[in-house]
Protein backbone atom coordinates (compact mmCIF):
# COMPACT_ATOMS: atom_id res chain seq x y z
CA UNK A 1 0.00 0.00 0.00
CA UNK A 2 1.38 3.43 -1.19
CA UNK A 3 1.95 5.28 2.04
CA UNK A 4 -0.06 8.93 2.26
CA UNK A 5 2.05 12.22 1.77
CA UNK A 6 3.03 14.35 4.70
CA UNK A 7 1.68 18.03 4.90
CA UNK A 8 4.82 19.84 6.40
CA UNK A 9 3.77 23.54 7.36
CA UNK A 10 6.53 25.79 7.48
CA UNK A 11 8.80 23.74 5.36
CA UNK A 12 11.04 26.28 3.89
CA UNK A 13 12.51 27.37 7.29
CA UNK A 14 14.91 26.53 9.00
CA UNK A 15 14.15 23.06 10.94
CA UNK A 16 11.28 22.20 8.36
CA UNK A 17 13.26 22.14 4.98
CA UNK A 18 16.11 20.10 6.78
CA UNK A 19 12.77 17.55 8.05
CA UNK A 20 11.76 17.97 4.24
CA UNK A 21 14.75 16.61 3.15
CA UNK A 22 15.30 13.85 5.27
CA UNK A 23 11.37 12.72 4.23
CA UNK A 24 12.60 12.99 0.45
CA UNK A 25 15.23 10.73 1.07
CA UNK A 26 13.18 8.43 3.22
CA UNK A 27 10.95 8.70 0.01
CA UNK A 28 8.05 9.66 1.22
CA UNK A 29 6.08 12.31 -1.00
CA UNK A 30 5.87 15.68 0.45
CA UNK A 31 3.99 18.85 0.19
CA UNK A 32 5.02 22.46 1.95
CA UNK A 33 3.13 25.17 3.05
CA UNK A 34 5.03 27.87 3.91
CA UNK A 35 3.79 31.52 3.90
CA UNK A 36 7.50 32.61 3.18
CA UNK A 37 7.29 35.30 6.28
CA UNK A 38 10.18 33.90 7.46
CA UNK A 39 11.84 32.05 4.13
CA UNK A 40 13.04 32.03 0.39
CA UNK A 41 11.61 29.88 -2.06
CA UNK A 42 15.28 29.43 -3.11
CA UNK A 43 15.00 27.08 0.15
CA UNK A 44 12.70 25.04 -1.97
CA UNK A 45 15.26 24.73 -4.64
CA UNK A 46 17.63 23.90 -2.39
CA UNK A 47 16.09 21.08 -1.58
CA UNK A 48 15.88 19.95 -5.29
CA UNK A 49 19.16 20.18 -5.42
CA UNK A 50 20.28 18.35 -2.71
CA UNK A 51 17.58 15.15 -2.66
CA UNK A 52 17.56 15.84 -6.43
CA UNK A 53 13.44 15.39 -5.75
CA UNK A 54 11.02 18.42 -6.07
CA UNK A 55 8.72 18.89 -3.34
CA UNK A 56 5.53 19.68 -3.96
CA UNK A 57 5.25 23.41 -2.97
CA UNK A 58 2.32 25.64 -1.73
CA UNK A 59 3.05 29.74 -0.76
CA UNK A 60 0.26 29.74 1.68
CA UNK A 61 -0.63 31.03 5.53
CA UNK A 62 -1.98 28.24 8.35
CA UNK A 63 -4.76 31.46 9.00
CA UNK A 64 -5.95 30.77 5.40
CA UNK A 65 -8.82 28.04 6.11
CA UNK A 66 -10.15 27.78 2.45
CA UNK A 67 -6.44 27.56 1.39
CA UNK A 68 -5.67 24.93 3.41
CA UNK A 69 -8.61 23.17 2.23
CA UNK A 70 -7.86 23.49 -0.84
CA UNK A 71 -4.65 21.38 -0.44
CA UNK A 72 -5.45 18.83 1.55
CA UNK A 73 -8.27 18.17 -1.25
CA UNK A 74 -6.02 18.44 -4.19
CA UNK A 75 -3.28 15.71 -2.35
CA UNK A 76 -3.85 12.26 -0.06
CA UNK A 77 -2.32 13.66 2.94
CA UNK A 78 -2.09 11.07 6.03
CA UNK A 79 -0.13 13.63 8.41
CA UNK A 80 0.95 17.87 9.20
CA UNK A 81 4.20 18.17 10.44
CA UNK A 82 3.63 21.68 12.14
CA UNK A 83 6.77 24.22 11.52
CA UNK A 84 4.77 26.96 11.14
CA UNK A 85 5.10 30.00 13.71
CA UNK A 86 6.64 32.89 14.59
CA UNK A 87 9.77 31.98 16.53
CA UNK A 88 11.71 35.33 18.33
CA UNK A 89 11.44 35.31 21.90
CA UNK A 90 12.33 39.14 22.04
CA UNK A 91 9.99 40.27 18.97
CA UNK A 92 7.28 37.83 21.11
CA UNK A 93 7.76 40.36 24.04
CA UNK A 94 7.00 43.82 21.51
CA UNK A 95 3.94 42.30 19.73
CA UNK A 96 2.34 39.46 21.45
CA UNK A 97 -1.10 40.20 19.41
CA UNK A 98 1.23 38.77 16.35
CA UNK A 99 2.60 36.29 18.10
CA UNK A 100 -1.03 34.85 19.41
CA UNK A 101 -2.62 35.10 16.98
CA UNK A 102 -0.14 33.64 14.34
CA UNK A 103 0.27 30.90 16.15
CA UNK A 104 -1.91 29.74 18.52
CA UNK A 105 -4.98 31.03 15.86
CA UNK A 106 -3.06 29.97 13.20
CA UNK A 107 -2.91 26.29 14.65
CA UNK A 108 -6.39 25.81 15.64
CA UNK A 109 -7.59 26.89 12.16
CA UNK A 110 -4.96 23.94 10.70
CA UNK A 111 -6.47 21.70 13.34
CA UNK A 112 -10.07 22.76 12.36
CA UNK A 113 -8.86 21.89 8.33
CA UNK A 114 -7.36 18.47 8.85
CA UNK A 115 -10.43 17.92 11.12
CA UNK A 116 -12.57 18.88 7.95
CA UNK A 117 -10.37 16.66 5.73
CA UNK A 118 -10.28 13.88 8.33
CA UNK A 119 -6.57 14.12 8.56
CA UNK A 120 -6.04 13.13 12.34
CA UNK A 121 -2.21 13.18 12.98
CA UNK A 122 -0.15 15.94 13.84
CA UNK A 123 4.01 16.59 14.83
CA UNK A 124 4.10 19.29 16.39
CA UNK A 125 7.09 22.29 17.07
CA UNK A 126 7.24 22.83 20.54
CA UNK A 127 10.11 24.02 22.29
CA UNK A 128 12.18 23.39 25.89
CA UNK A 129 11.30 27.11 26.75
CA UNK A 130 7.92 25.41 27.85
CA UNK A 131 10.25 24.15 30.63
CA UNK A 132 10.93 27.69 32.19
CA UNK A 133 13.16 27.65 35.06
CA UNK A 134 13.12 23.82 35.31
CA UNK A 135 13.89 22.36 38.78
CA UNK A 136 15.42 19.01 37.37
CA UNK A 137 18.66 18.73 35.23
CA UNK A 138 18.49 16.90 33.18
CA UNK A 139 15.20 17.72 32.21
CA UNK A 140 12.40 14.88 31.85
CA UNK A 141 8.94 15.74 29.72
CA UNK A 142 6.89 15.00 33.11
CA UNK A 143 8.91 18.15 34.48
CA UNK A 144 6.62 20.93 35.56
CA UNK A 145 5.94 23.48 32.77
CA UNK A 146 6.51 26.87 33.10
CA UNK A 147 6.95 29.67 29.70
CA UNK A 148 8.16 33.15 30.02
CA UNK A 149 7.88 34.66 27.30
CA UNK A 150 4.81 35.53 25.09
CA UNK A 151 6.47 33.22 22.49
CA UNK A 152 6.95 30.35 25.60
CA UNK A 153 3.22 30.44 25.91
CA UNK A 154 2.28 30.03 22.76
CA UNK A 155 3.91 27.15 22.33
CA UNK A 156 2.38 25.91 25.95
CA UNK A 157 -0.94 26.94 24.61
CA UNK A 158 -0.97 24.82 21.51
CA UNK A 159 0.52 22.12 23.21
CA UNK A 160 -2.69 22.01 25.95
CA UNK A 161 -4.97 22.67 22.56
CA UNK A 162 -3.46 19.51 21.05
CA UNK A 163 -3.96 17.48 24.13
CA UNK A 164 -7.48 18.64 24.78
CA UNK A 165 -8.39 17.55 21.72
CA UNK A 166 -6.78 14.06 21.26
CA UNK A 167 -8.58 13.63 24.76
CA UNK A 168 -11.88 14.44 23.26
CA UNK A 169 -11.62 12.61 19.87
CA UNK A 170 -9.91 9.70 20.56
CA UNK A 171 -9.18 9.13 16.99
CA UNK A 172 -6.49 12.24 16.71
CA UNK A 173 -2.68 11.22 17.62
CA UNK A 174 -0.10 13.70 18.39
CA UNK A 175 3.91 13.94 18.94
CA UNK A 176 4.55 16.92 20.65
CA UNK A 177 8.32 17.64 20.31
CA UNK A 178 10.18 19.82 22.21
CA UNK A 179 12.99 20.95 21.07
CA UNK A 180 15.92 21.77 22.33
CA UNK A 181 18.88 23.89 20.65
CA UNK A 182 18.71 23.60 16.98
CA UNK A 183 22.22 23.65 15.65
CA UNK A 184 24.12 23.38 12.12
CA UNK A 185 23.62 23.27 8.90
CA UNK A 186 23.06 20.39 6.07
CA UNK A 187 26.07 18.70 5.69
CA UNK A 188 26.48 19.33 2.20
CA UNK A 189 26.74 23.05 3.07
CA UNK A 190 24.10 23.31 0.79
CA UNK A 191 21.31 24.57 2.95
CA UNK A 192 21.38 26.16 6.46
CA UNK A 193 19.75 28.73 8.34
CA UNK A 194 19.41 32.05 7.11
CA UNK A 195 18.55 34.41 9.40
CA UNK A 196 17.11 37.67 8.43
CA UNK A 197 18.88 40.62 10.27
CA UNK A 198 20.52 40.36 13.08
CA UNK A 199 20.67 37.00 14.97
CA UNK A 200 19.68 36.53 17.62
CA UNK A 201 20.45 32.99 18.39
CA UNK A 202 24.18 31.94 19.37
CA UNK A 203 25.12 30.11 16.68
CA UNK A 204 24.04 31.75 13.59
CA UNK A 205 25.49 35.17 15.52
CA UNK A 206 28.59 33.57 16.01
CA UNK A 207 28.87 32.35 12.23
CA UNK A 208 28.75 35.79 11.02
CA UNK A 209 31.29 36.98 12.97
CA UNK A 210 33.29 34.37 11.54
CA UNK A 211 32.94 35.48 8.27
CA UNK A 212 33.57 38.94 9.19
CA UNK A 213 30.01 40.24 9.59
CA UNK A 214 29.22 41.29 12.68
CA UNK A 215 32.66 42.39 15.01
CA UNK A 216 32.40 40.39 18.18
CA UNK A 217 30.69 38.13 20.13
CA UNK A 218 28.72 38.98 22.96
CA UNK A 219 28.70 36.07 25.69
CA UNK A 220 25.73 37.29 28.19
CA UNK A 221 26.50 36.75 31.36
CA UNK A 222 29.18 34.62 33.24
CA UNK A 223 28.38 34.48 36.60
CA UNK A 224 25.95 31.89 36.26
CA UNK A 225 25.60 28.96 38.60
CA UNK A 226 27.68 26.96 36.00
CA UNK A 227 31.00 24.91 35.47
CA UNK A 228 32.14 28.10 33.88
CA UNK A 229 30.01 30.68 34.41
CA UNK A 230 27.89 30.95 30.88
CA UNK A 231 24.56 29.35 30.54
CA UNK A 232 24.38 25.83 29.64
CA UNK A 233 21.87 24.40 26.65
CA UNK A 234 21.94 21.14 24.60
CA UNK A 235 22.92 21.91 21.09
CA UNK A 236 21.48 19.08 18.29
CA UNK A 237 22.15 18.93 14.97
CA UNK A 238 19.56 20.12 12.97
CA UNK A 239 19.92 16.79 10.61
CA UNK A 240 19.28 14.92 14.32
CA UNK A 241 16.35 16.56 15.24
CA UNK A 242 14.83 16.40 11.52
CA UNK A 243 15.09 12.37 11.73
CA UNK A 244 13.41 13.05 15.13
CA UNK A 245 10.36 14.05 13.10
CA UNK A 246 10.75 10.76 10.42
CA UNK A 247 10.52 8.86 14.14
CA UNK A 248 7.61 10.79 15.36
CA UNK A 249 6.03 10.32 11.84
CA UNK A 250 5.75 6.53 12.58
CA UNK A 251 5.08 6.55 15.84
CA UNK A 252 1.50 7.99 15.39
CA UNK A 253 1.10 4.89 13.46
CA UNK A 254 0.81 3.27 16.16
CA UNK A 255 -2.15 5.38 17.05
CA UNK A 256 -0.49 6.66 20.57
CA UNK A 257 -3.05 9.07 21.61
CA UNK A 258 -1.25 12.63 22.40
CA UNK A 259 2.31 12.25 23.85
CA UNK A 260 5.45 14.42 24.36
CA UNK A 261 9.08 13.93 23.25
CA UNK A 262 12.25 16.04 23.98
CA UNK A 263 14.05 15.94 21.42
CA UNK A 264 18.09 16.53 22.87
CA UNK A 265 21.37 14.98 22.75
CA UNK A 266 21.32 14.72 26.98
CA UNK A 267 24.63 16.62 26.72
CA UNK A 268 24.58 20.33 27.72
CA UNK A 269 27.30 22.80 26.69
CA UNK A 270 28.42 26.04 27.92
CA UNK A 271 28.16 29.34 25.65
CA UNK A 272 32.21 29.42 26.41
CA UNK A 273 32.87 25.86 25.38
CA UNK A 274 30.64 26.49 22.23
CA UNK A 275 32.83 29.47 21.28
CA UNK A 276 35.71 26.44 21.52
CA UNK A 277 33.87 23.93 19.53
CA UNK A 278 33.30 26.66 16.70
CA UNK A 279 36.69 28.38 17.16
CA UNK A 280 38.17 24.52 16.37
CA UNK A 281 35.96 24.24 12.88
CA UNK A 282 36.72 27.52 11.68
CA UNK A 283 40.50 26.95 12.30
CA UNK A 284 41.00 30.25 14.27
CA UNK A 285 40.26 32.00 17.71
CA UNK A 286 37.15 34.57 17.20
CA UNK A 287 36.45 37.43 19.36
CA UNK A 288 34.49 37.32 21.78
CA UNK A 289 33.35 39.80 25.18
CA UNK A 290 31.56 38.88 28.41
CA UNK A 291 28.73 41.32 28.32
CA UNK A 292 25.29 41.30 30.82
CA UNK A 293 22.87 38.38 31.18
CA UNK A 294 19.87 38.73 28.82
CA UNK A 295 17.21 39.22 30.51
CA UNK A 296 15.39 36.32 30.47
CA UNK A 297 17.60 33.13 30.25
CA UNK A 298 17.89 30.73 32.42
CA UNK A 299 21.41 28.67 33.42
CA UNK A 300 20.60 25.38 32.19
CA UNK A 301 18.63 23.78 29.53
CA UNK A 302 19.53 20.30 28.99
CA UNK A 303 17.65 17.38 28.27
CA UNK A 304 16.58 14.05 29.46
CA UNK A 305 16.14 12.29 25.73
CA UNK A 306 15.53 8.81 27.41
CA UNK A 307 11.59 8.56 26.41
CA UNK A 308 12.42 9.56 22.66
CA UNK A 309 15.65 7.05 22.78
CA UNK A 310 13.15 4.14 23.63
CA UNK A 311 9.97 4.60 22.49
CA UNK A 312 10.92 7.01 19.09
CA UNK A 313 13.94 4.39 18.81
CA UNK A 314 15.98 7.52 17.55
CA UNK A 315 18.73 8.86 18.78
CA UNK A 316 21.30 12.10 17.50
CA UNK A 317 23.97 10.26 15.93
CA UNK A 318 25.99 13.63 15.10
CA UNK A 319 28.89 15.09 17.38
CA UNK A 320 29.11 18.98 18.54
CA UNK A 321 31.95 18.91 16.59
CA UNK A 322 29.81 17.58 13.25
CA UNK A 323 27.44 20.86 13.93
CA UNK A 324 29.92 23.14 14.04
CA UNK A 325 31.63 21.74 11.25
CA UNK A 326 28.55 22.11 9.10
CA UNK A 327 27.61 25.47 10.12
CA UNK A 328 30.80 26.99 8.83
CA UNK A 329 30.64 24.96 5.68
CA UNK A 330 27.46 26.91 5.15
CA UNK A 331 27.77 30.05 6.11
CA UNK A 332 31.47 29.74 4.71
CA UNK A 333 29.90 28.97 0.98
CA UNK A 334 26.94 30.70 1.81
CA UNK A 335 28.34 34.30 3.14
CA UNK A 336 24.89 36.03 2.56
CA UNK A 337 22.93 33.08 2.85
CA UNK A 338 20.23 32.96 0.67
CA UNK A 339 20.17 36.29 0.01
CA UNK A 340 20.43 37.77 -3.80
CA UNK A 341 18.77 34.87 -4.69
CA UNK A 342 14.98 35.11 -6.29
CA UNK A 343 13.10 34.52 -3.03
CA UNK A 344 9.24 34.85 -4.05
CA UNK A 345 7.51 31.14 -4.81
CA UNK A 346 6.46 30.97 -9.13
CA UNK A 347 2.41 32.11 -9.40
CA UNK A 348 0.97 29.00 -9.85
CA UNK A 349 2.21 27.49 -6.45
CA UNK A 350 0.20 30.94 -4.48
CA UNK A 351 -2.60 30.40 -2.61
CA UNK A 352 -4.09 32.95 -1.14
CA UNK A 353 -7.74 33.72 0.27
CA UNK A 354 -6.97 36.11 2.65
CA UNK A 355 -6.21 39.50 0.61
P1 LIG B 1 11.74 29.34 10.80
O1 LIG B 1 11.25 30.72 11.02
O2 LIG B 1 12.95 29.14 9.98
O3 LIG B 1 10.55 28.47 10.15
C1 LIG B 1 9.19 28.73 10.38
C2 LIG B 1 8.52 28.81 9.03
O4 LIG B 1 7.12 29.05 9.21
C3 LIG B 1 9.05 29.97 8.17
O5 LIG B 1 9.47 29.44 6.93
C4 LIG B 1 7.87 30.93 8.01
O6 LIG B 1 7.85 31.55 6.75
C5 LIG B 1 6.69 29.98 8.23
N1 LIG B 1 5.47 30.60 8.76
C6 LIG B 1 5.36 31.42 9.84
N2 LIG B 1 4.08 31.77 10.02
C7 LIG B 1 3.35 31.14 9.05
C8 LIG B 1 1.98 31.13 8.70
N3 LIG B 1 1.08 31.85 9.38
N4 LIG B 1 1.57 30.37 7.65
C9 LIG B 1 2.49 29.67 6.92
N5 LIG B 1 3.81 29.66 7.19
C10 LIG B 1 4.24 30.39 8.25
O7 LIG B 1 11.89 28.64 12.22
P2 LIG B 1 12.56 27.27 12.63
O8 LIG B 1 13.75 27.57 13.43
O9 LIG B 1 12.67 26.37 11.46
O10 LIG B 1 11.46 26.73 13.63
C11 LIG B 1 10.41 25.88 13.19
C12 LIG B 1 9.45 25.66 14.35
O11 LIG B 1 10.17 25.11 15.45
C13 LIG B 1 8.81 26.94 14.87
O12 LIG B 1 7.47 26.65 15.23
C14 LIG B 1 9.63 27.28 16.10
O13 LIG B 1 8.89 28.01 17.03
C15 LIG B 1 9.97 25.90 16.62
N6 LIG B 1 11.20 25.88 17.42
C16 LIG B 1 12.35 26.40 16.91
C17 LIG B 1 13.51 26.39 17.69
C18 LIG B 1 14.80 26.98 17.17
O14 LIG B 1 15.71 27.18 17.97
N7 LIG B 1 14.95 27.25 15.88
C19 LIG B 1 13.49 25.85 18.96
C20 LIG B 1 12.30 25.30 19.44
C21 LIG B 1 11.16 25.33 18.65
C1 LIG C 1 16.13 30.83 22.48
C2 LIG C 1 14.78 30.91 23.12
C3 LIG C 1 13.99 29.68 22.81
C4 LIG C 1 13.88 29.50 21.33
C5 LIG C 1 15.26 29.47 20.72
C6 LIG C 1 15.19 29.48 19.22
C7 LIG C 1 15.02 32.25 25.17
C8 LIG C 1 14.99 32.23 26.66
N1 LIG C 1 14.90 31.07 24.56
O1 LIG C 1 16.82 29.77 23.12
O2 LIG C 1 12.69 29.79 23.34
O3 LIG C 1 13.18 28.32 21.03
O4 LIG C 1 16.01 30.61 21.10
O5 LIG C 1 14.67 30.66 18.73
O6 LIG C 1 15.16 33.29 24.55
N2 LIG C 1 24.02 33.78 23.84
C9 LIG C 1 25.11 34.61 23.96
N3 LIG C 1 25.32 35.55 22.99
C10 LIG C 1 24.49 35.68 21.91
C11 LIG C 1 23.38 34.82 21.80
C12 LIG C 1 23.16 33.90 22.80
O7 LIG C 1 25.87 34.52 24.91
O8 LIG C 1 24.74 36.57 21.07
C13 LIG C 1 23.81 32.75 24.87
C14 LIG C 1 22.48 32.84 25.58
O9 LIG C 1 22.60 33.58 26.74
C15 LIG C 1 22.16 31.37 25.84
C16 LIG C 1 22.89 30.60 24.75
O10 LIG C 1 23.84 31.51 24.21
O11 LIG C 1 22.73 30.99 27.04
C17 LIG C 1 21.96 30.14 23.65
O12 LIG C 1 21.18 31.26 23.22
P1 LIG C 1 20.21 31.17 21.97
O13 LIG C 1 20.92 30.58 20.83
O14 LIG C 1 19.59 32.51 21.80
O15 LIG C 1 19.13 30.11 22.41
P2 LIG C 1 18.22 30.05 23.74
O16 LIG C 1 18.23 31.33 24.45
O17 LIG C 1 18.62 28.84 24.49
Amino acid sequence: MSQKAVLVTGGAGYIGSHTVIELLEAGREVVVYDNLTNASYEAVRRIEKITGKKPIFYKADILDKKALLEVFSRHSIGSVIHFAGLKAVGESTQIPLDYYYNNITGTIILLQAMKEANVKNIVFSSSATVYGEPPIIPIPETCPTDAKSPYGRTKLFVEHVIRDLCTAEKDWNAALLRYFNPAGAHPSGILGENPTGIPNNLMPYFAQVAIGKRECLSVFGNDYPTRDGTCIRDYIHVVDLAQGHLAALKKLEEKPGCVEYNLGTGIGSTVLEMVKAFNKAVGRELPYKITDRRPGDVPNLTADPTKANKELGWKVKFTLDEACASLWKWQSENPDGLEGYPSEAPAECVLDYLH
